[in-house]
Parts: structure tokens; C-alpha cells; sequence
């Protein structure tokens, strides 16, 4: 039987080649054929959740403020971009780039973005724990979501986390919405799942499809789970991904997934 082909979800917008979580990136990843885009989120000191993945700002920031300390403002005065290409400085042939496009993004700027997109794009969104808000992340999300209107099954929305204290809170607040239980390892996985419902979809990371790939399958075929797989960027691991009858990849390279994907006749 062919199997339908995954779909193509871009990790934190085109990171491969954008710096992650940017606007630039998230355009980026649209403009080269992602069909969702995956974020994480974080509720800032006056309440507004941006897309960050770390606790603090260290790495992409050079500042060892956390995030969870920090205000709106003061996060938007960063430069979030330089990190990824560092000696942009002394190119003097490099485009001018709207600075708007390389700052800390709010998760409302996103769903704009996606919302005024030209075709339908989907996201995910993982929600990062521990943080000092707790369960306030999720209510913030879902009263976010609420504005937008996407918080019905018909929603181009799904959140996902590591936590699944968090997922059931979403599943409280807004109870049709899809949701994504995030694991590393089948330890993890055998301790979410007496807390799952069936329609919780699965999240391994691509280590852990790669050594036990029988898992997934029986996941599948046995349980009749849907499963999303992450960071997905090389072509052998998108074959298995597709072979296995994932139905989401989450990748740094959308784009060349995408063609790869559509190449092999997928
Ligand atoms: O999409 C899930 C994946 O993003 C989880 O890992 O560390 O990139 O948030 P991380
Ligand atoms: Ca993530």
C-alpha cells in the first residue's frame, strides 16, 4: 500500500538556514513550501508569549537573561539574528534586511503571519516546561488561540509538549484541539501513555524512530496512533519517516524536504 506523504513542518521556521524563531525565518520557510509551522513558546515577565526555545537568551542573544524574567520590550530590543551568520558584518555586498524580520517574535505576529498567508499553512506549537508560569502558558495560549478562532477541530492548530501535564490542561481549556505528546526515548513514551487519550498524537524525536522503529510501527498499525517525527533533515531519515506512515516531519530544511519528498514520487 503507498503510504501518503508526511507532512512538511518547518522547526522553528527555516533554521537551517535563518535564525531560528525569527520572522525572517518563518517567511522563509513559507516561501520554500512548508505546509505548518512548528514553534516553541514562552510567557514573558508582562505576560506575552514569544517563540524562544531556551530558558535564557544566552545563546542567541549573548545575554544570560531568562526569558520568563524578562519584558516585551526589552526582549524585542535584542538582536536575535547575528548569531546565526556572524561575519555578515564584514560582507558589504549583503542585501539590507528589514529589521523587523530578525527580532523576538510574539506568538501573535505568528498567527497573523499565518492567518494572512496566501494558502493554508498549519502550526505547532510546543508549549516549554518547566517554567516559573506553570500552567498559565497554556492558559494564555488557549485564550490567544480564542481570538483567532482556532481553537475548534477545525483549527490549524496543534500544541505539543514534553510535558503531558500540559497537554492535559490544553485538552481542559480548548478540548478540540489536536494534541502532540513530545518523547525522547520509549521511557518516556511508556510513562505518558496511561495519561494520553487515544487521539493524542505521538512525538518521537527521529533517534528514537531510527533504534525502534517496531514501535512506531505498532503505534500505527496496531493502535491506530498518529505519529509526528522530530528534527527530520536527512533524506534517509525521511524515507523511513514515510515508510513507516508518519504523518508529519518536523524539520530545519523544509524546503528540501519538501522536494525531496515530492522527487521520490511520495
Ligand atoms: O518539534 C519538537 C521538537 O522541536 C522538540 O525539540 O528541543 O527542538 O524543542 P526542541
Ligand atoms: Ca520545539
Amino acid at each position: 500500500m503507498v503510504k501518503p506523504r508526511p507532512q512538511v513542518v518547518a522547526h522553528r521556521g527555516a533554521s537551517a538556514v535563518k535564525a531560528e524563531h525569527t520572522l525572517g525565518a518563518y517567511v522563509a520557510a513559507l516561501d520554500d513550501g512548508a505546509e505548518a509551522l512548528e514553534c516553541d513558546v514562552r510567557l514573558t515577565a508582562d505576560g506575552h508569549l514569544v517563540c524562544v526555545h531556551d530558558r535564557s537568551m544566552r545563546r542567541t542573544a549573548s545575554r544570560a537573561d531568562v526569558v520568563s524574567a524578562m519584558e516585551l520590550a526589552d526582549l524585542e530590543s535584542l538582536d536575535v539574528s547575528s548569531w546565526k551568520t556572524p561575519w555578515a558584518e564584514m560582507d558589504d555586498e549583503r542585501p539590507d534586511t528589514d529589521p523587523e524580520l530578525g527580532k523576538v517574535l510574539t506568538l501573535r505576529r505568528l498567527l497573523e503571519t499565518v492567518a494572512d498567508y496566501h494558502r493554508p499553512v498549519e502550526l505547532a506549537i510546543e508549549t516549554k516546561h518547566p517554567t516559573r508560569y506553570a500552567g498559565l502558558v497554556e492558559k494564555r495560549l488557549v485564550e490567544l488561540l480564542e481570538e483567532f478562532g482556532w481553537t475548534g477541530a477545525d483549527a490549524p492548530v496543534r500544541v505539543m509538549s514534553f510535558s503531558w501535564l500540559a497537554l492535559r490542561r490544553v485538552r481542559r481549556l480548548a478540548p478540540d484541539l489536536d494534541l502532540v505528546m513530545l518523547v525522547e526515548n520509549r521511557q518516556q513514551w511508556y510513562r505518558a501513555k496511561p495519561f494520553l487519550e487515544p487521539d493524542a498524537v505521538a512525538g518521537p524525536g527521529i533517534e528514537l524512530v531510527r533504534e525502534h522503529p517496531d514501535l512506531v510501527r505498532r503505534m500505527i498499525e496496531l493502535h491506530g496512533r498518529r505519529v509526528h517525527c522530530w528534527v527530520v533533515n536527512e533524506p534517509d531519515d525521511v524515507e523511513l519517516c514515510r515508510d513507516l506512515g508518519i504523518e508529519a516531519v518536523i524539520t530545519d530544511t523544509p524546503g528540501a524536504v519538501g522536494r525531496h519528498l515530492a522527487g521520490s514520487g511520495a
